[in-house]
């Protein structure tokens, strides 16, 4: 079946784009107004988009009012930076109360009971707890025709990888971390990958090595 996108309205738009790429890892974004007022923000519409500046994209829709901008795009906009985290499975709860549409005066991490700890090279705080975090500037802002929805490009400056994420052979170790992804159509299924669920990089050479440096035999996702 060919659907034409551009006859497309945005939330059939939205169906299909959501229902093909699945899990969505959810970037759990925190910013700080010009005045220093935290707020957190969990976005779906994320992904990675460079390595060389490291880059990630978010995807900014206006409040459910249909056209107030949000407290979290403002703070990007206005003071260029954010820090995306990766959450994980038992922090699903506070990042869910953090989608709320706070008064734009109110602290998020004081209102949700989360603990800010200091980033190194930007404003915003970390979210104590959070396993990875992306200290981010943002390197560009891609609005939409409308004017309403805007894609923010962040440049990252700064890793943090809790240590015991950390997989030797490189990148993360997600069964350690226990990642947290929303898988639609009904978001509250989220997902954290174990080894009996992962198919290995395919090798003519040698078998699949674990992130805990064993080897073992392929399975199969089922
Ligand atoms: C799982 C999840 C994913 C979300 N993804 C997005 C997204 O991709 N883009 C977006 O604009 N809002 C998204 N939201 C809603 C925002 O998080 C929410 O509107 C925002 O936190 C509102 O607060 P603010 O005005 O303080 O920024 C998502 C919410 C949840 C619970």
């Amino acid at each position: 079946m060919f659907i034409d996108a551009e006859s497309l309205d945005a939330k059939s738009a939205y169906k299909l784009l959501i229902g093909s790429v699945i899990p969505r890892p959810i970037a759990w974004v925190s910013t700080e107004s010009t005045d220093g007022i935290g707020n957190l923000a969990p976005i779906s519409f994320f992904t990675v988009a460079g390595r060389k500046p490291p880059r990630i994209s978010l995807s900014i829709q206006p409040r459910s009012d249909g056209v107030t901008l949000k407290d979290s795009f403002v703070n990007m906009r206005d003071t260029g930076e954010f820090v995306t985290h990766l959450a994980t499975l038992p922090q699903v709860l506070p990042l869910h109360i953090s989608a709320s549409e706070f008064e734009p005066d109110e602290d998020e991490f004081d209102a949700i009971g989360l603990k800010k700890l200091p980033s190194l090279a930007v404003k915003p705080p970390r979210i104590e707890g959070a396993p990875i975090a992306f200290e981010c500037v943002v390197d560009r802002i891609v609005p939409a025709p409308d004017g309403l929805n805007h894609m923010v490009i962040g440049r990252v400056v700064q890793f943090y990888i809790r240590t015991t994420s950390t997989c030797p052979a490189g990148g993360s170790t997600p069964v350690r971390w226990r990642p947290s992804a929303v898988w639609p159509p009904n978001t509250r299924w989220w997902t954290t990958p174990s080894c009996h669920h992962w198919t290995a990089k395919p090798s003519h050479t040698s078998p699949a090595a674990g992130c805990d440096g064993s080897t073992r035999t392929t399975r199969t996702t089922r």
